[in-house]
Parts: structure tokens; C-alpha cells; sequence
């Protein structure tokens, strides 16, 4: 049994002001009318026959979005179980908590896991990769998909490519590196032998848990506890709030994915190719790569009006907003804030989120 699982728990800062701490990016139509949450959860609908796909979706969120994620997946016609942080701790533990709802009665389920606030606009080849990889995990392999970097991203994942495993497609995992430096990223880059961690993972629910265990018992045994001590209502299952606090806050990049990849492991890893338009939208430039543009490189979104403009990407959401001979330019506009950027500096928007939040 296939089960989609969706960490939908993150804040989205570099998308502000439209991403908010209340409404973070994830439950945005960024894209259009769906939600990136409700385009995740739709994503494997009509994976090949040959994967019997859970009917339920997992997804792990904290309490302040479960009414919005609910009402969303209900709207996308995705049957989901919601399973509630009572404080996010990144996504290991969110993993765990997973795997622990799916182990419960005993299925040892193949999770596949979606990051919920990605956009790819090539649905069947991303399907492809997701059958291949669910082949691997089938064999107890952890399984990363992986993209082929085009820039030094320090806000990614890099994985060392190893010898290819069989005809499938599937190649060794032989390192990996959690959001490196800026130089190193640049090395990683020119050496051809990197690919970007794609934040998507596939992976039995027990080797999840074998793996936790080992190398963050913190977590394995605060989740258990936590778990262990859960109530559920109609709509969402709690896991409990005191024993969760003793949970280290960690992702699953640092806490698995750079350990496992040591020849002792004793977890075997495989890393799949995607190539199916995968961008992680995280800044506003990367919503305007993957967005449709007029002639002259312009996206526009609600009441914009443009003269002369070149690669501007323009919303508004309440006001008339108009861009006269503006070039690569971001403006957006929302009821009660405005953000006016040049497109190269839009990855420094956080800075400005951290004052606002009053943390810098
Ligand atoms: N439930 C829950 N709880 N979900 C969370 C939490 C949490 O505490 N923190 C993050 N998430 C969700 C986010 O909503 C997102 O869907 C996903 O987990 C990934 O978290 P991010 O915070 O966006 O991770 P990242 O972008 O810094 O890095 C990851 O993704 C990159 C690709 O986009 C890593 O896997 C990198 O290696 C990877 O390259
Ligand atoms: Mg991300």
C-alpha cells in the first residue's frame, strides 16, 4: 500500500506579504485556483495501477491551519487523515508522527512524501520518477528524487550521484548535503556529479522509524510517547501536547538523509531522477520562472495594468495596480502591506519578515 504523505507545516517567509504566518504559502493559489496544498494532493492521482494507492492522504500540520487545510483537501475532493503538531519541529519529527499513524495497525505502508508547497507542471513524468522510486523503497531502500541543478542554490539539498543500481533508473546515493555554503555549492555545481534535493522522499514507514531511531533517538522516542498518548475526533488526530514538547526540532535533510548516505549505515539509499518542471516556488522569481508570461516577459495576476513593461511580475489583490516602464520588477500588493522589489534581491524579503516579526 502506496500512502501520500504531506508536510504542510512550514511559513513561507520569502513569499511575503501574500504568504503569511496565518496563511502561509502552501494554502495559497499561487498558481491558480488550486492551492499548492490541494495541486500536492492531487498529484498522484492515477499513479499506475501496478501501486495501490492509499485512498487517504496523510497530512501533518500544526493546530492554527486545520480548519483551512481541512475545508482545502475537502474542496479537492482529497480524502485526508489531518494529523495535528502541537508545535512544529520541522520535518523529522513530522515524518515520524507519519509513519507512527501508519504503522499503528500494523500495514507497513510506503510513504510517499510530498513537501506541500511545490509546484510541477509535468504530472506524468512525475509519476514516472514516484513509480520508480516506490519500486526502490519496496526493497527498503530510503529514496530521494533529485533535479538537475542549474544554479548554486544554497537553499538546497545536494546529493553526490553514485553508479547507476539497475536498468530502472536509480543510481547510489553516495553523499549528501543539507543547504551548503556558497562556494561549496558553486563546486558542487561545476563538478557535474550533484544533483538538487527535490525535498521528496519515498520510503517504508518501519525503515523510516528504524532510521529515526538510530540516528535522533530524541525524536523517535518523543514522538512515540506522544503518540502513544494521541485522541482524534472526527476530523483530526492530536498527538500529545506535553510529550511532544520534549521533541528536538529537526529536518529530515540533517537528521536522516546526510547520515544514511555512509557506506555503514546499514541503510540502503537510492536517488531517482525528476525532471517534470519541479520548482520549490520559494522566492518570487522562482513564481515568475514558472508562471505564463506576456510577450514581454511580464506575469500578471488580478486588477494590473502594465505599459511598457518588461519581466515585471505584478498582483494585486485588492487594488488597481499599474507598472509603467518597469523591468524586472516584483509588486505585490495586498490590503494592508505592499512589497516593491528589484527581482535579483527578492531572496531578501526574509530580512524584512524577521523586523516586521521583530526578530531582527
Ligand atoms: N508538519 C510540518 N511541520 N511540516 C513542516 C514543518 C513542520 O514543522 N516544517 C516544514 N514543513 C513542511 C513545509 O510546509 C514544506 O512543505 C516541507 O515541509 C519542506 O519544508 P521547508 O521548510 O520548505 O524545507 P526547505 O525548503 O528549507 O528544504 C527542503 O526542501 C528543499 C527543496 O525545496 C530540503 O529537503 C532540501 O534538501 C531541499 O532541497
Ligand atoms: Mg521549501
Amino acid at each position: 500500500q502506496v500512502h501520500a504523505v504531506i508536510p504542510a507545516g512550514g511559513s513561507g517567509t520569502r513569499l511575503w506579504p501574500l504568504s503569511r504566518k496565518e496563511f502561509p504559502k502552501q494554502l495559497i493559489g499561487l498558481l491558480g485556483d488550486d492551492s499548492l496544498l490541494q495541486l500536492t494532493g492531487k498529484r498522484l492521482n492515477g499513479l499506475a495501477a501496478s501501486h495501490p494507492l492509499a485512498a487517504e492522504s496523510i497530512v501533518i500540520c500544526g493546530e492554527a491551519h486545520r480548519f483551512m487545510i481541512a475545508e482545502q483537501m475537502r474542496q479537492a475532493g482529497i480524502r485526508a487523515r489531518i494529523l495535528l503538531e502541537p508545535d512544529a519541529r520541522n520535518t523529522a519529527p513530522a515524518l515520524t508522527l507519519a509513519a507512527l499513524s501508519l504503522t499503528e495497525k500494523g500495514e507497513d505502508a510506503i510513504m510517499v512524501v510530498m513537501p506541500a508547497d511545490h509546484a510541477i507542471t509535468d504530472q506524468s513524468a512525475f509519476q514516472a520518477s514516484v513509480s520508480t522510486a516506490i519500486r526502490y523503497a519496496g526493497d527498503g531502500r530510503i529514496v530521494a528524487l533529485g533535479i538537475v541543478p542549474t544554479r548554486a542554490e544554497t537553499g538546497y539539498g545536494y546529493i553526490k550521484v553514485g553508479t547507476e543500481l539497475d536498468e530502472h533508473g536509480g543510481h547510489r546515493l553516495d553523499g549528501f548535503v543539507e543547504k551548503p555554503e556558497r562556494e561549496l555549492a558553486e563546486q558542487y555545481l561545476a563538478s557535474g556529479q550533484y544533483w538538487w534535493n527535490s525535498g521528496l522522499f519515498v520510503v517504508r514507514a518501519s525503515v523510516w522509524l528504524s532510521a529515526i531511531e538510530k540516528y535522533e533517538p530524541a525524536i523517535h522516542a518523543a514522538c512515540l510517547d506522544a503518540f502513544d498518548g494521541k485522541t482524534a475526533d472526527a476530523d483530526f488526530q492530536r498527538v500529545d501536547a506535553r510529550r511532544f514538547d520534549a521533541c528536538p526540532s529537526q529536518s529530515i535533510d540533517y537528521a536522516v538523509m546526510e547520515r544514511v548516505v555512509h557506506v555503514d549505515s546499514g541503510f540502503p539509499t537510492a536517488v531517482v531522477p525528476l525532471d517534470a518542471g519541479w520548482s520549490d516556488v520559494g522566492s518570487w522569481d522562482a513564481v515568475w520562472d514558472v508562471m505564463p508570461k506576456d510577450e514581454n516577459g511580464n506575469v500578471s495576476h488580478g486588477r494590473v495594468m502594465l505599459e511598457g513593461s518588461s519581466n515585471t511580475f505584478a498582483h494585486s489583490e485588492s487594488r488597481l495596480v499599474a507598472c509603467v516602464g518597469t523591468d524586472d520588477l516584483v509588486v505585490v500588493e495586498t490590503p494592508d502591506a505592499v512589497l516593491v522589489a528589484k527581482k535579483s534581491a527578492v531572496q531578501d524579503i526574509k530580512t524584512v519578515v524577521a523586523r516586521i516579526r521583530g526578530e531582527a
